[in-house]
Parts: structure tokens; sequence; C-alpha cells
């Protein structure tokens, strides 16, 4: 979700990735004859998850109710969070104008009314984000992708005007483009167009959600000599990043969580391993916490962090990538004592006046919830957008986060339930 300071920034992002994709092929077209090319990742190189749960049905069961997993999906009932029950399936931009969200025959519709009449109908096609703080909806016209007007917002369970859209006129014609696919799906197709017509996909080609193959690598390859040598217990022809350096998997992660970084290659691309400075302006000077807004940046963040910097952790020393995890804060808090335990010197100070509660909530004292600066929505009835809190990686010392916390969890509450 985006505003508007990040669509001018996405535009600039287009028209400059355009350019560069301009460019670069007119370098590619210059090389051609001299060294061969790299093969490019194509649709017929990936397998689907579902071929993976033949043999990995244990991961591919956790994965499927991953965030990432659920990122992209069709647009059919069980991945639709908002209601379409009267009443609750209505968003008045005016007293004059409505978007009513209807299940038809043919699928869910956004159907405008004014005063009362139709005046306009479009498919939820792709639903964007599993909800954890809102989605997003894209209809498809012909070959293109447009951002439908309403979105759901999860912390207020209500339809919104979608980010940075205007309330006057409601528009329909929002394009999406590649980029929003690159951090939110496997890979898409992309029909060649002019380069400075609107992108063309092929829908045939799409694989929703970030699924095994984004972070293992295209895998129809290693599916098809597993299954013809079903006695071989060694995988070929697969990517396991646990192999990878500490570079190669912040890396990896980085792709969709290192924020706002321009592209200089399509970054579909871009596979497990590489180095994602070869697909990315990347700027490499420290900056400074205050200065990086939480959305979508845990890689910034977590980078300007004291634990981060000495010591060899990655996202992966926190995160499990096959399982949903959100809001184990006490799981997470054991993986922070992993580094932070009696044996090593660094404890937390405030072991001694907060006992043992402190071991069940590293978590809201060192990484607080933060408002986005870029999820917001606004809700009906309200004038100014509402945004949505998010886990700031910037692990540190917060006095106010650990003051609100000391007095919720005061210690001689937490003694009396013992
Ligand atoms: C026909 C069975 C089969 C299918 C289908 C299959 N795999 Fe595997 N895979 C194996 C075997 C056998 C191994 C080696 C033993 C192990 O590590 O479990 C393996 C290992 C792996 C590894 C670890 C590699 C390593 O070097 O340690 C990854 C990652 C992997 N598979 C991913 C996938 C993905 C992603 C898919 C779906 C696109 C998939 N596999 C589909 C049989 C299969
Ligand atoms: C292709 C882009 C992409 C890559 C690569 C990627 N992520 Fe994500 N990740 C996302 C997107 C998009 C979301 C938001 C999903 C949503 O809620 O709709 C997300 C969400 C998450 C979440 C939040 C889960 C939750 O329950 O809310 C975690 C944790 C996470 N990613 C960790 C990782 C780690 C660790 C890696 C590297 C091993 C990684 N991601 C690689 C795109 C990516
Ligand atoms: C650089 C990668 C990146 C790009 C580009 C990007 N997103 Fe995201 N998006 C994320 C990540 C990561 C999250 C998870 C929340 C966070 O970390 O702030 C997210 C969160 C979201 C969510 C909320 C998901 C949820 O479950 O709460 C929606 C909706 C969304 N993005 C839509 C879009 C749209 C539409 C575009 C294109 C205009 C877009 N995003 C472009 C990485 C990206
Ligand atoms: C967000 C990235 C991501 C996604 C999506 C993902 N994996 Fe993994 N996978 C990893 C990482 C990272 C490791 C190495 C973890 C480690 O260091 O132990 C891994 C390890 C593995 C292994 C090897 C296990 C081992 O103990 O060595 C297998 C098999 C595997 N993944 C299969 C899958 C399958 C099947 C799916 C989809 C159902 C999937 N993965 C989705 C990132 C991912
Ligand atoms: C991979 C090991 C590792 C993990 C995991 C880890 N840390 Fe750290 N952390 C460190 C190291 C090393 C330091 C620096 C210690 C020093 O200064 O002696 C540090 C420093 C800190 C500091 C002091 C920060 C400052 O600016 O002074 C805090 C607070 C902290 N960690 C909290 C956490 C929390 C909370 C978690 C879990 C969410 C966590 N750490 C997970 C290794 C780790
Ligand atoms: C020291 C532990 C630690 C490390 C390292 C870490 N995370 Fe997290 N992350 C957390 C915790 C704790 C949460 C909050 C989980 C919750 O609320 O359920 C979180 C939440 C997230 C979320 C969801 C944010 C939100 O508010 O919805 C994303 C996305 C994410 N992490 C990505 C990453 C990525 C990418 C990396 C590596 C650059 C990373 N994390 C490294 C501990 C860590
Ligand atoms: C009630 C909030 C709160 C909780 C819960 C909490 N901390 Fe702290 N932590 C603080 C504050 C405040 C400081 C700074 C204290 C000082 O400097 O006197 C601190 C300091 C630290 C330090 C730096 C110590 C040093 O030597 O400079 C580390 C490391 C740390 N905490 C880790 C953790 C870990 C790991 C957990 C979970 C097991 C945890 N904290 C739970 C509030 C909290």
């Amino acid at each position: 979700m985006i505003t508007f300071s990040k669509y001018r920034k996405i535009l600039l992002i287009t028209a400059f990735t355009v350019t560069s994709i301009f460019l670069l092929t007119q370098c590619m077209q210059n090389k051609k004859e001299k060294t061969a090319q790299a093969p490019l990742v194509r649709f017929e190189a990936f397998a689907g998850s579902e071929t993976c749960a033949g043999c990995h049905r244990k991961i591919y069961e956790t994965h499927i109710h991953t965030a990432h997993y659920l990122t992209t999906r069709p647009a059919v009932q069980e991945f639709i969070k908002g209601s379409f029950d009267k009443g609750k399936n209505a968003y008045a931009y005016d007293s004059t104008f409505v978007i009513v969200m209807e299940k038809r025959d043919s699928g869910f519709y956004q159907v405008g009314y004014f005063h009362g009449a139709e005046r306009i109908a479009k498919r939820f096609d792709i639903v964007v984000g599993s909800g954890s703080k809102g989605q997003t909806f894209i209809t498809r016209f012909g070959n293109r992708l447009y951002q439908l007007p309403v979105s759901y917002f999860t912390a207020a369970n209500s339809w919104a005007n979608s980010p940075q859209f205007p309330r006057h006129p409601v528009v329909f014609n929002r394009g999406i483009t590649s980029r929003c696919l690159e951090c939110h799906s496997t890979f898409v197709t992309k029909f060649a167009t002019n380069r400075d017509a609107q992108e063309e996909f092929n829908f045939n080609q799409i694989i929703y959600g970030v699924d095994c193959e984004k972070c293992h690598g295209p895998a129809a390859k290693h599916v098809e000599f597993q299954s013809q040598n079903p006695t071989e217990t060694k995988a070929k022809y697969i990517i396991n990043p646990k192999n990878f350096s500490r570079q190669q998997m912040l890396d990896l992660c980085a792709l969709c969580h290192g924020g706002r970084l321009r592209k200089t290659k399509p970054s579909f691309q871009f596979q497990p391993g590489d180095t994602l400075s070869n697909f990315f302006d990347i700027d490499s000077s420290t900056v400074l916490p205050e200065n990086i807004d939480v959305h979508g940046n845990q890689f910034g963040l977590l980078r300007a962090s004291k634990c981060f910097r000495m010591s060899g952790m990655t996202c992966v020393s926190c995160h499990n990538p096959h399982e949903n995890e959100r809001g184990k804060i006490a799981l997470f808090s054991e993986r922070c004592m992993n580094c932070h335990n009696g044996q090593q010197a660094h404890m937390c100070k405030l072991t001694d006046s907060i006992g043992y509660a402190i071991s069940k909530n590293c978590i809201d004292c060192h990484m607080p919830l933060q408002a986005s600066h870029s999820i917001t929505e606004l809700l009906p009835g309200k004038q100014e957008p509402t945004a949505a809190m998010i886990r700031s990686h910037y692990i540190a010392i917060y006095p106010n986060e650990s003051k609100n916390f000391s007095s919720f969890n005061n210690p001689a509450n937490s003694k009396k339930t013992n």
C-alpha cells in the first residue's frame, strides 16, 4: 500500500526503469555477438509448489499459510477478507457516489452507483496482500492490470479508499506495473510492448505469491530428475540457501525487504544466490534509522542495529521461512536469547527488576510497533488517513515503549499470577 510520495517515486522508478530497460536491451543487443547470454528465467523452468507437495509435504502444508504464499492470489472468496454482506459491503465517497462490493455469477465486483444508478462494474481478479495489514485488488482489462478504488483495511475490518486514490473523481484506471508483482509474486511473463505503453502480461503465466521457487530458484528440472530417480536421496538442480554466504542470504530477502531500490535490470531475472547490487542501485552508506520508513525496509533498519553489526545475524536467525509465526512473541524472544543468554555478557539490564516476565517478550520494548508512512488508508467518515502499525527492525533501547510495557506488566502483578 502506497502513499502519494511512494506513488510519485514509483512513477519515477517506472520512468527510470523503462529507460534503463531500453538502454539495457540496447547494450544486450550490442553484446549478443560477443558473449553468450546468461539463460533468462522463463515460465517453463518453474514447476509450481503443488508439485513440491508430493515429496516435501510438511513444508508445503505449513507454507501455504504464510503471508508470502498468500500475498497474491486469484480473487476467489476464500482469499478476499472484506465482507460482501448487505450493510457491510459499501464504501460511500459522498452522498451521491457509492461503491458496492457485490457477488455476481461471474465473480466479485466493485460496482459504482451514482444517485442509485449503476454506472460501472469492475471485477476483482487478483488479491494483493495476505491481509495482515490490508488488501488491495486488481482487475484486468485485456492484458493490462488496474488497481480497484476500494481496498480492505484490516485494523478497522473495513473497506477503505485505496491508498493515495483521490476521492474525486473516483478512478478505475490506475495501472499496476510489474514493480508490484516483482515483490508480491514469484513470476509473470510480460508481453513486449512499446516502451511508453502500459505493460501487458500473460495471465496464463503468473505464479502467484512468494512461493517456493522464489527462494529456491525455478525447479522443474529438480522435480523431473528426482521423479525419474526416486531412489536418489541427494538433491540435484535445486538451490538451498542454507549454503549461502551471509551476504547472499541477506540479498535474497532484501530483494523485497530492502525498501525502495532503483531497478537497473528486470528483477524477475534475479535468482537466489545472485548479488543484489547487480540488479539494483544500492546505496550502502549508513542511513539513520529515523530516516527509514518502517514499511518494507526491514533490511535497512536491521542493518543499523547493534545486534546486526556485532554478530553474523541474517533474517533467518529469527524467521523460519516456511511457517507462519505471526504473533508468536514468546517464540521470537527465545530466538533473541540464543545470543542474549546468561552465559554471554550482554543480557538485558532490566532482567533483575522485571524477572521472569522479561523472557516472554523482548519484542515490545526493543522492536516496538511504529506507524507506517506508506501503508495508510482513508476510512469511511475520516478526513485523515489512518496508518498501519509495523514492527520496527531497528533493534534498540526505546525508553518510552519500555515504560509503557513496564506499567502494563508490573512485576507485582506477574508474581501474583505465577
Ligand atoms: C519427486 C520428489 C521431489 C519433488 C517433486 C521435489 N523434490 Fe525437492 N528434494 C527431493 C529429494 C529426494 C531431495 C533430497 C533429500 C532432501 O533433502 O529432502 C530434495 C531436496 C530439496 C531441497 C534441499 C536441497 C539441498 O541441497 O539440501 C530443496 C530446497 C528442495 N528439494 C526444493 C524443492 C522444491 C521447491 C520443489 C517443488 C518445486 C521440490 N523440491 C520438489 C525430491 C523432490
Ligand atoms: C519476492 C519478494 C520477497 C522475497 C524474496 C522475500 N519476501 Fe518476505 N515478504 C514479501 C511480501 C510482499 C510480504 C508481505 C506479505 C503480505 O502480508 O501480503 C512479505 C512478508 C514477510 C514477513 C511477514 C510475515 C507475516 O506473517 O506477516 C516476513 C517475516 C518475511 N517476509 C521474511 C522474509 C525473509 C526472511 C526472506 C528471505 C529468506 C523474505 N521474506 C524474502 C516479499 C518477499
Ligand atoms: C520492494 C518491494 C515491494 C514493492 C515494489 C511493493 N510492495 Fe507491497 N509490500 C512489500 C512488503 C515487504 C510488504 C509487507 C509489509 C511491510 O514490510 O511493510 C508489503 C505490503 C503490502 C500490502 C499489505 C499486505 C498485507 O497483508 O497487509 C499491500 C496491499 C501491498 N503491499 C500492495 C502493493 C502494491 C499495490 C504495490 C505496487 C504499487 C506494491 N505493494 C509494491 C513489498 C513491496
Ligand atoms: C522466503 C523464502 C523461502 C520460501 C518461499 C521457501 N523456502 Fe525453503 N528454504 C528457505 C531457506 C532460507 C532455507 C534454508 C534454511 C536454513 O538455513 O536452514 C530453506 C530450506 C529448504 C529445504 C531444505 C531443508 C533443510 O533442512 O536443509 C527444503 C527441502 C525447502 N526449503 C523446501 C521448500 C519448499 C517445498 C517450499 C514451498 C512449499 C519452500 N521451501 C519455500 C527459504 C524459502
Ligand atoms: C545472532 C545473535 C543475536 C540475536 C539473535 C539477537 N541479538 Fe541483540 N545483540 C547481539 C550482539 C552481539 C549485540 C551487541 C552486544 C554488545 O554490545 O556487547 C546485541 C545488542 C543488543 C541490544 C543493545 C542495543 C544497543 O543499541 O545498545 C539490544 C537491546 C538487543 N541486542 C536486543 C535484542 C533482541 C530484543 C533480540 C531479539 C528480537 C536480539 N537482540 C537478538 C546479538 C544478537
Ligand atoms: C532479531 C530477530 C529478527 C531478525 C534478525 C529479523 N526479524 Fe523480522 N521480525 C521479528 C519480530 C520479533 C517480528 C514481529 C513478529 C510478530 O509481530 O508476529 C518481525 C516481523 C517481521 C515482518 C512483519 C512486519 C510487520 O509489522 O508486519 C517482516 C516483513 C519481517 N519481520 C521481515 C524481516 C526481514 C526481511 C529480516 C532480515 C532483513 C528480518 N525480518 C530480520 C524479528 C526479527
Ligand atoms: C520492559 C521493557 C524491556 C523488556 C521486556 C526487555 N528489555 Fe532489554 N532493555 C530495556 C531497557 C529500558 C534497557 C536499557 C536499560 C539501561 O540501560 O539501564 C534494556 C537493555 C537491554 C540490553 C543492553 C544491555 C547492555 O549491557 O547495554 C540488551 C542486550 C537487552 N536489553 C536485551 C533484551 C532481551 C534479550 C530481552 C528479552 C529476553 C529484553 N531485553 C527484554 C527494556 C526491556
